[in-house]
């Protein structure tokens, strides 16, 4: 019987395994860190992510080849294969700071998989690091049916007979349920790089019809229909063209700023700063909605009470990780507004938490996350939409949430105060249906209406 052992139960680490638990009776998988609260959640009914389908498949194999565990040295010396899934947070001093990627976590595990391994191991990196190289390309909020039915599964590793050898295990576990087509092999470089640029692509792919969103509100254009037009030539494709605040998620930003940094150091300046970029319109998509935000109501929103609908950095997920909605209430805050803020799935103390959080704190082990000591006193977490709407003069949408497009408008209309403002940076709320009922409504890369006009944004 083969022995798995996953270090890092976090987004990655916890549904891959799950899945290959599932497809692979005759594996044993063990899952640890040395987060106990999280070891916790993963053998509780409360798991400590969410991930639609998650639930069922862990109740299906917890206990029977699956299992999570603290005990991380006994596990990684019983197994056959270890998979490392651990931080690897983007460096704030030192060489490379603010691009490069802290190896701390990731030095640290293979120094003791290295001391506690008495058998032959084939080691396989999860996190994205420069062993075999096996990178994720699973989407968070759509996890569990990527694992099951991949476009493609990559494998990289030496070409010598060893790591040709060592491909040939880890092709034997995905093969149980992925087609041989899909399982793609490569040497170290390459894999490492295939999942940088395809994470680059589809950021580059966001910033563009990010751009394009600006100059549609600028000329009358609207965004959705040139991104559809766009997307209608077979050569383009119609995927990841939707216009938002921003895009968020622990990957983009951080992988980029990760080929920015390999760039450089390979002496291919221009290259770098083509990259560079996609994260600078990203951030200036961002500014450009709390300025239309600001600019829109008068040019203040001090002590105004603003509803944040979403929290989360896309919707059917709880995480929260580089998230657009942090820059976005950071910038209102800094302009004195009061927040009332709703996610469905994101607690206060996440929220509060990600809000006084420094820049890249947020991607180290749970437990050496910083707690945050204050609070932010203008915001305030809600439950339910129309609590967090309710007095509100202004109303933005920083995820998209299902629900939010089955809200009861007239209801919220009647309970803010006027003019009541909406400003979708997801474009889930039907414009003519809102302006309609009186609501002043701006959706990003849409036709603007005359009262946002008249009050044109500086970005
Ligand atoms: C991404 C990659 O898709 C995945 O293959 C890789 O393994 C990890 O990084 P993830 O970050 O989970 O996955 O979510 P994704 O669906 O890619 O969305 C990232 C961000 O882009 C979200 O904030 C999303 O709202 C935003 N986005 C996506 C847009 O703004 N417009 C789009 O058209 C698509
Ligand atoms: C282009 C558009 O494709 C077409 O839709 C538009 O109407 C006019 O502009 P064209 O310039 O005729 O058409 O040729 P195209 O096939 O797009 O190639 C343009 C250039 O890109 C060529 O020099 C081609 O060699 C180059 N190219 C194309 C690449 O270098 N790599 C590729 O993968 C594709
Ligand atoms: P990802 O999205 O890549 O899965 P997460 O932050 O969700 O990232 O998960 C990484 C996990 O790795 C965390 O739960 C963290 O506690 C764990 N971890 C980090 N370093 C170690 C280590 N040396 N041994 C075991 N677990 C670790």
């Amino acid at each position: 019987m083969v022995k798995i052992c996953c270090i890092g139960a976090g987004y990655v680490g916890g549904p891959t395994m799950a899945v290959i638990a599932l497809k692979c009776p005759s594996i044993e998988v063990a899952v640890v860190d040395i987060s106990v609260s999280r070891i916790n959640a993963w053998n509780s009914d409360q798991l400590p992510i969410y991930e639609p389908g998650l639930d069922g498949v862990v109740k299906e194999c917890r206990g029977r080849n699956l299992f999570f565990s603290t005990d991380v040295e006994k596990n990684v010396s019983e197994a056959d294969i270890v998979f490392v899934s651990v931080n690897t947070p983007t460096k704030t001093q030192g060489l490379g700071a603010g691009k490069a990627a802290d190896l701390t976590y990731w030095e640290s595990a293979a120094r003791m998989i290295a001391d506690v391994s008495k058998s032959n191991k084939i080691v396989v990196e999860k996190s994205t690091v420069p062993i075999l190289s096996n990178p994720e390309f699973l989407a968070e909020g759509t996890a569990i049916s990527d694992l099951l039915s991949p476009d493609r599964v990559l494998i990289g590793g030496r070409e010598t007979p060893e790591g040709q050898a060592a491909i040939k295990s880890l092709k034997d576990v995905y093969a149980q349920w992925v087609p041989e087509d899909r399982i793609l092999t490569t040497n170290l470089w390459s894999a490492e790089l295939s999942k940088l640029a395809a994470n680059a692509f589809l950021a580059q792919r966001i910033s563009s019809v990010n751009a394009m969103s600006a100059l549609c509100e600028a000329t009358g254009a609207d965004v959705t229909q040139v991104s559809f037009a766009v997307g209608k030539d077979t050569r383009i494709g119609p995927k990841f063209l939707n216009a938002s605040v921003g895009f968020g998620g622990s990957c983009f930003q951080k992988d980029i700023l990760n080929l920015v940094y390999i760039c450089e150091c390979n002496g291919l300046p221009e290259v770098a700063e083509y990259w560079k970029q996609v994260i600078k319109i990203n951030d200036y998509q961002k500014n450009r909605f709390v300025n239309r935000v600001v600019s829109s109501m008068f040019n203040t929103v001090s002590n105004k009470k603003i509803a944040i609908l979403g929290f989360a950095f896309k919707k059917d997920t709880g995480d929260t990780r580089e998230t657009p909605a942090i820059d976005v209430c950071k910038g209102l805050l800094g302009d004195k507004a009061r927040l009332s803020i709703y996610d469905p799935q994101v607690t206060d103390d996440q929220i509060q938490r990600d809000l006084t959080m420094k820049k890249f704190d947020w991607d180290h082990p749970l437990h050496l996350q910083p707690t945050s000591p204050t609070t932010v006193k203008q915001v305030t977490v809600v439950w339910d939409a129309y609590e967090a709407t309710k007095d509100a003069h202004g109303l933005c949408f920083l995820t998209e949430w299902d629900e939010f497009k089955t809200l009861d408008y007239k209801r919220i209309y009647d309970n803010m105060q006027k003019p009541a403002f909406v400003f979708d940076g997801r474009n889930v709320v039907n414009v003519d249906k809102l302006r309609e009922i009186g609501f002043i409504v701006y959706s990003i890369g849409k036709p603007l209406d005359a009262w946002l006009k008249d009050m044109p944004a500086v970005a």
